[in-house]
């Protein structure tokens, strides 16, 4: 191109001069690129253009054909947006001028869109995708009653001409011709079919450049597709696979990706059933075009960096999408168009209805024709804990003692149900929305013991006979093809022992109710408690030695409609499925009738059913990880906490007016804990009732009733606490302090009335002017209650020496110090067990709840030895559920648990390794203002420079790190502090996980703005 292409170039000087002459335009004119014409963006102070200079010699029946278009979707009667053509000063759509060479040359004006470019959005969610898909459809709708000679070209991007891709071969290495040959070859397979699809005008390049995106950061939509240089009349589908070709690059999971726009192209374009069955073909077809294209234009620009980008993420997906099997892609398509997404299911189910298969044709050997349902269900309560599923002796014994309560049924069940018995991360794999796990069991399991005989249902051909070994896989595999009048299905038989199916061959026969094989026992079997996995299948979809057992809830669907219900054979009622209750139900019901104060987190509400370590489970099986929830301090449904739950709930529960060893037990290990001047324990049920006794004990001990606490404090729901909870009077709904509560400050270095280093004293100073005040009114200070670090109001470390002098002024007075440790106790803060203990201070009394029965209600109150004899006046404290021998037997064993597991140590290690990454961070996102906080109490604080709060970006944080699979919540006055504080099993991988969905939030859009 060279010094032609200098030749013929319009400067922006003359593009300009265009402007003013040719349409009386003034403005700010900025090059844009252009493949064929030189393209200038003017902008006016009322609005923007985009000016079209041709080459000299351009194609002027191409330029027509390009107005012909542009005047034509500007006038469709379906709204879409689309660049209108703007005449010249005497009305012409296509002017001249004639360049410093004194050749003519063609000059263009269009309206410009406004919007974002595909290519700068960030996040690209499904929402979105699917608006592409609707955007493409409708444009092709409006396209289809045009025609013009010149869409009727040669064109090496047109999909259907894509045969020249072939010459261009010998430029890929060995691997990559694999892989294109593969898809050419697929190509010309079904050219005949292809041939005959619809064919229509179509605009043929919807990649990232062309499609416009509104401004809004949240739910936005596709406004516009422009350029249609590329429009060309051939099959329809086409239009369709290049979109998916573009927008699909670079996510994880492409066929998901791909799915909202098929969804979204059908709902304006109706797509027929023929188009489906090419359209993964042709996605990777028009890849074929893109990487040959690169390889030619890198031979003449070697040293163009940009080619090299687009050629790689071309490349990186076309091996992804060869992944993808073919057939699921097709089925996955067919269920975004609404069809039935295998498309023989109807008449298998048509045909399954007037079978009735007993079960003794499956086991002839087992005389029994019923089934007793097992739930093995994420939230099924017969599991109980994860770990009993896990252990497969003991599964089995409680398998077996159902078994003797049910003699004549065979225990079965399972299809479609949620499960989380996968926990080998074979099953999980990084979705376009964090890891997912699969989890919908496509089978049914017939608990039946091992060495079971298994005899075939219909006259079959063996397809597998295999071992497929490993932990968790089928071990013995057998899956046999039968052969209907209209079509073909596959039963498959996993969990065999292997020694039964050595003798079997693929394409051996089998006669219906001949003996193949029988089931396995653990390990051969893939480590399970003996039973058969049974499962049909219309289709094998290209596995060969294996077949997915369990399916991702997302592509539930698609895999019930490939794996149709077993029960369809058997109409055993005892495998007909529960319905669970819907999720809008349950929401329905709470809001209708539980307390209408209560709230919910998350704008869309989640149903949790399990939980596991630092995981909260939905119940389609999702995992989240959970990083709010310090009441499972170690962790959720910690299997040595929930076994002395339950062995103590089994032997006795009662109150404290009997000596039982679990209360002195729990008391003696908690005060391990503490100084010895802490040694009195009283027993409660909540942080509240915690705090109501401690601030009872002190007015009792000084005979004051005035207290001190600290702005945006929280201390509990009863009145007592919320009479002392500036968090509560000073928040919504509250009518400020009571007359003898004192407010001081919030000792908040970062946004608090004094910043910076070295607070302590200054916000201490507070302090001892409050006690001055009480006591100029005649009354003298009762307690000072304060939270080692302040979790409401944001996360807020207590200055250095802060809790000190606070004490000092408070004890000089008379008045007693309570420590309220119901957030942060228990080796959260890692450096200490008790949050106080980082200030060198002892409390006379200290408040402990939240952690310490690890979800159980347990709390409790530690005194010293002199505030309990003052309490005990004579009046008796009798709590019914305080102190229990359940309660205790839980609170002890969390102890036991923290001290075993060393907990403490690991939130201090992972702890200062999760802040140092978050301050990491901190300097490279300037929307976090600070970050603090111990071990793993930890805060983020989300402010602008001047340190004003960015609430609405902390909620968008925790709304899409939802999205993502981590649980995040926010605190402080402006709630626009991220609290983390999950369960303290938290482990370094945990944190990676929470810091790498933290970048990925925030470098979306809305973040940046
Ligand atoms: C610091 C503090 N104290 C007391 C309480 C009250 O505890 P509970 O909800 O167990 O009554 C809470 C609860 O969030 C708290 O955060």
């Amino acid at each position: 191109m060279g010094t032609d292409f200098l030749s013929i170039m319009i400067s922006k000087a003359r593009a300009t001069q265009i402007a003013l002459d040719l349409y009386g335009l003034h403005g700010e004119i900025a090059i844009l690129p252009g493949e064929l014409d030189f393209n200038f963006r003017v902008k006016t102070d009322s609005r923007s253009y985009i000016l079209k200079v041709s080459r000299p010699e351009a194609d002027i029946e191409y330029i027509e054909f390009q107005l012909a278009l542009l005047n034509h979707v500007a006038n469709n009667s379906i709204g879409i947006e689309s660049p209108a053509v703007i005449p010249d000063l005497h009305g012409n759509q296509l002017s001249e001028i004639i360049d410093e060479t004194g050749q003519p040359r063609k000059v263009r004006l269009l309206t410009w869109i406004e919007g974002r470019l595909w290519s700068s959005v960030n996040p690209i969610n499904n929402q979105l995708l699917n608006s592409l898909g609707e955007q493409a459809g409708s444009l092709t709708k409006v396209l289809q009653d045009l025609d013009h000679h010149k869409a009727r070209r040669k064109f090496d991007w047109d999909v259907a001409q894509a045969s020249w891709t072939c010459e261009s071969l010998h430029m890929f290495s060995e691997e990559q011709q694999l892989i294109v040959t593969y898809f050419l070859e697929q190509y010309n397979s079904f050219q005949e079919a292809y041939q005959q699809l619809r064919k229509g005008l179509v605009h043929n390049d919807a990649n990232d450049n062309n499609i416009i995106v509104t401004h809004d950061l949240i739910d936005p939509n596709v406004k516009a597709i422009i350029d249609y240089g590329d429009a060309i009349y051939t099959q329809i589908i086409n239009d369709l696979a290049i979109t998916i070709a573009y927008a699909v690059m670079g996510k994880p999971d492409v066929l998901s990706a791909a799915l909202p726009i098929v969804e979204g192209y059908h709902s304006q374009f109706p797509l027929q059933e023929k188009e489906l069955e090419v359209l993964y073909h042709l996605v990777a077809m028009r890849l074929v075009i893109s990487v040959t294209k690169s390889a030619i234009n890198k031979q003449a620009e070697p040293h163009n960096d940009y080619l090299l980008i687009s050629e790689k993420s071309a490349w990186d997906l076309l091996e992804k999408w060869k992944q993808v099997k073919e057939e699921q892609a097709l089925y996955s398509f067919r269920n975004a168009c609404k069809m039935t997404p295998h498309p023989k299911e109807t008449e298998f189910t048509q045909w399954a209805k007037n079978k009735s298969v007993k079960l003794s044709s499956l086991f002839s050997t087992v005389e029994k024709e019923q089934i007793h349902p097992l739930d093995l269900s994420v939230a099924s309560p017969w599991i109980g804990h994860q770990s009993d599923l896990e252990d497969l002796d003991d599964f089995q014994y409680k398998l077996n003692r159902l078994q003797v309560r049910e003699p004549h049924q065979i225990i079965a069940g399972g299809y479609l149900e949620p499960r989380t018995v996968y926990t080998s991360s074979a099953y999980d794999k990084p979705g376009n929305s964090g890891t997912e796990s699969r989890t919908i069991h496509l089978g049914i399991d017939f608990w039946v013991p091992a060495g079971t005989a298994l005899n075939a249902l219909f006259n079959g051909v063996v397809v597998t006979a295999v071992n497929d070994e490993g932990d968790k896989e089928y071990g013995g595999l057998v899956i046999l093809k039968h052969q209907e009048d209209q079509f073909e299905f596959f039963t498959l038989h996993g969990h065999l022992s292997i020694k039964s199916i050595d003798s079997l061959e693929a394409g051996q026969q089998l006669k219906k109710g001949e003996r193949f094989g029988t089931t396995g026992n653990y390990p051969e079997n893939g480590n399970w408690a003996p039973h058969l996995h049974f499962q049909i299948m219309l289709s094998t979809l290209g596995f060969v030695d294996d077949f997915p057992g369990v399916a991702y809830s997302r592509e539930l669907k698609v895999w019930k409609s490939i794996c149709p219900d077993p029960n369809l054979l058997f109409k055993q009622p005892g495998l007909q499925r529960q319905s669970t209750k819907e999720e809008t139900e349950t929401f329905a019901y709470r809001k209708k009738h539980l307390g209408k104060s209560l709230s919910l987190s998350y704008k869309e509400p989640l149903k949790m059913v399990r939980g596991s370590g630092v995981y909260l489970i939905d119940e389609t099986g999702k995992k989240y990880l959970d990083t709010v929830n310090n009441v499972a301090h170690v962790g959720h449904e910690h299997p040595k906490v929930v076994k002395a739950g339950q062995q103590q709930m089994a032997i006795l529960n009662t109150n404290t007016r009997y000596l039982h060893d679990n209360i002195n037990d729990f008391a003696k290990t908690l005060l391990s804990t503490l100084h010895s001047a802490l040694s009195v324990v009283h027993i409660v049920n909540s942080g509240s009732e915690a705090n109501e006794l401690a601030l009872r004990m002190a007015s009792t001990c000084t005979e004051q009733r005035d207290m001190l606490a600290v702005e945006v404090g929280y201390h509990g729901n009863s009145s007592g606490c919320v009479d002392v909870s500036s968090y509560k009077f000073d928040g919504q709904g509250g009518a400020g302090a009571p007359e003898h509560t004192h407010i001081v400050p919030l000792p908040d270095n970062y946004r608090g009335i004094y910043q910076g280093e070295n607070t302590g004293a200054r916000y201490a100073r507070h302090i001892q002017e409050q006690v001055e005040h009480i006591q100029s009114l005649g009354r003298n200070v009762a307690a000072f209650i304060c939270e080692s670090i302040i979790s409401c109001g944001g996360q807020i470390e207590l200055p250095e020496e802060y809790l000190k002098m606070a004490y000092d002024s408070v004890r000089k007075a008379g008045g007693i110090c309570i420590a309220d440790e119901v957030q942060v106790g228990c080796g959260r803060v890692g450096a200490k067990f008790w949050g106080f203990q980082l200030h060198n201070v002892i409390p006379d009394i200290v408040t402990i709840g939240k952690p310490i029965g690890n979800g159980h209600p347990l709390a409790a109150v530690v005194c010293t030895q002199q505030v309990a004899e003052a309490f005990d006046n004579g009046m008796e404290y009798f709590n019914t559920f305080g102190g229990n021998p359940v309660s205790c037997a839980i609170g002890n064993e969390v102890l036991h648990v923290i001290m075993d597991e060393k907990l403490q140590e690991n939130a201090f290690l992972v702890g200062n390794y999760l802040k140092s990454e978050l301050e990491k961070m901190q300097r490279e996102f300037s929307f976090i203002g600070d970050v603090r906080g111990q071990g793993l109490f930890l805060g983020l604080e989300l402010a602008d420079q001047s340190r004003n709060p960015l609430t609405d970006k902390a909620a968008y944080l925790t709304n899409r790190m939802k999205d993502l699979g981590v649980l995040m919540s926010t605190d402080g006055k402006d709630n626009n502090v991220l609290k983390i504080k999950p369960p303290m099993v938290f482990s370094r991988d945990n944190a990676k996980e929470l810091l790498s969905g933290l970048r990925t939030v925030m470098l979306e859009d809305y973040m940046k703005q």
